[in-house]
């Protein structure tokens, strides 16, 4: 029943494009492969192989450059992600066309957290994409996703959000000229709200959580009320998820053209881990780092940690879960590339782990204390994550290890409500002295 429904949606998507499918520039992307059987079929807004059923992604023709001359080009391009246009499905001349531009954000030597944590300094490193122009990592992806719909002609950009996707959504579409209209839980951060609103597209909360949302977008799809429109993570999610990779490429070019030992990175639909692991290998493939083993570690908060859960019962499959934590952004109880991330986590010996609630809220807390960054719920994730992981001996801290920071804590302050004035004094000495700050 469930594959019917996907099958006539991905015919139905299809057709819809069928005239500008032959005509379309993505640079190296050549054609759409599914990752269960290999069939191939041309690039098109689609997302569900018409043979099995499974998720399409991009196949390329990399064969353009030896190493040498793409690292330098790559080193030669603008400080963002179109300095790896030649790896991304874009069109050679990406960055002369409006889009947001994101990425180039910050790996900081996180010292003080080392420390913090009990372990080696030099070795763990923060790589921070609060720094991105709507402050989270979901600019990346949002940024390939609105070449596709330029490519394939779309007019109208759409997406189902746990928050930051929309923001990035609303602020591509400002930038490039398009009508947005995204769709989100109606009880969201007022942060992530207000920052998808501001951009002047429209945004629909749905009585429901982000997995009905995600439903309801399916089926608007489907329907002739959303033709001609762009889902960023549905019918363009083959060119959306490849944004990703270009968190893999930073780094590792930030690491001077190295392999990290360890990543630990969020889990919310798993489609950013998988893809990092796939630009990882896209490098070594191409000779730009020298092959090394490396791990992928998963992190979940534990109210919705269906990944988690699986890999600890030795599943293959996830059982969905219904979500109730305050790490909204990760809160998607039925994540589509979750068995996927369990293939990552199991082949590259890492693993996928869960913090509360109330470790998510002490590792804002640290990281702000020690790095100066302030991380959104997600990067909590992350940070506590790490802590466990170090603890329990499954993260190695003497080796080369950077955890993500995917968003920015302004977005969602309620998780540290309380953090605030250390004092009220009156404007003078003897009450600065009264209040022992001397
Ligand atoms: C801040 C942040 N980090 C990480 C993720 C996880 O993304 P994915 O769905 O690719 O696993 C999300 C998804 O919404 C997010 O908003
Ligand atoms: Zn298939």
């Amino acid at each position: 029943m469930r594959k019917m429904r996907r099958k006539g949606l991905a015919s139905m998507a299809a057709q819809t494009v069928a005239s500008t499918t032959n005509s379309v520039d993505l640079g190296p992307a050549a054609a759409l492969s599914c990752r269960e059987c290999g069939h191939r079929v041309p690039l098109g807004p689609v997302f569900a192989c018409e043979e099995c059923f499974g998720p399409l992604e991009i196949a390329y023709d990399f064969s353009a450059y030896g190493a040498e001359e793409l690292r330098k080009r790559i080193e030669a391009g603008p400080a963002n992600i179109w300095r790896y246009a030649p790896l991304l499905p874009v069109p050679a001349d990406v960055a002369a066309k409006p889009n947001i531009n994101p990425g180039w954000t910050q790996l900081v030597k996180a010292d003080n957290l080392a420390r913090e944590l009990g372990v080696d300094t030099g070795k763990l490193f923060i790589k921070d994409d609060s720094g991105n122009p709507t402050h989270s990592f979901k600019d990346r992806v949002v940024a390939q996703a609105l070449e596709a719909a330029r490519a394939f002609g779309f007019t109208t950009l759409s997406c189902s959000s746990t928050g930051n996707l929309a923001g990035a959504v609303g602020a591509a579409a400002a930038r490039a000229g398009f009508r947005s209209c995204v769709f989100i839980p109606h009880d969201l951060e007022q942060g992530k709200v207000v920052m998808a609103a501001v951009y002047g597209g429209e945004l629909v909360g749905i009585e429901g959580n982000y997995d009905d949302v995600n439903r309801f977008c399916s089926e608007l799809i489907g329907d002739p009320a959303g033709e001609g429109w762009g889902f960023v993570n549905v019918n363009l999610r083959p060119y959306y998820a490849e944004g990703s990779k270009t968190l893999a490429y930073e780094i590792c070019e930030q690491l001077g053209w190295q392999l990290p030992d360890q990543l630990v990175v969020p889990i919310a639909s798993g489609s950013q881990l998988t893809k990092i692991d796939k630009g990882l290998q896209e490098l070594i493939k191409l000779g730009l780092v020298e092959d090394k083993p490396y791990k992928i570690f998963g992190a979940q908060a534990e109210g919705c940690s269906p990944v988690s859960v699986a890999f600890k019962a030795g599943h293959d499959v996830v059982r969905p879960q219904k979500p109730n934590t305050i790490a909204k952004s990760l809160a998607i109880g039925n994540p589509a590339d979750g068995p996927y991330v369990l293939d990552i986590a199991r082949r590259t010996g890492g693993a996928v782990e869960d913090v509360t609630d109330e470790q998510v809220v002490d590792a804002i807390k640290v990281l702000a204390r020690t790095e100066g960054i302030f991380a959104e719920t997600a990067g909590g994730v992350t940070v506590g994550v790490t802590r466990k992981l170090i603890e329990n001996g499954l993260l190695d801290p003497t080796l080369t290890t950077v955890v993500l920071n995917t968003g920015d804590g302004l977005k969602t302050l309620d998780a540290v409500a309380g953090t605030g004035l250390t004092a009220t004094i009156r404007p003078n000495l003897d009450s600065f002295r009264e209040a022992g700050l001397a």
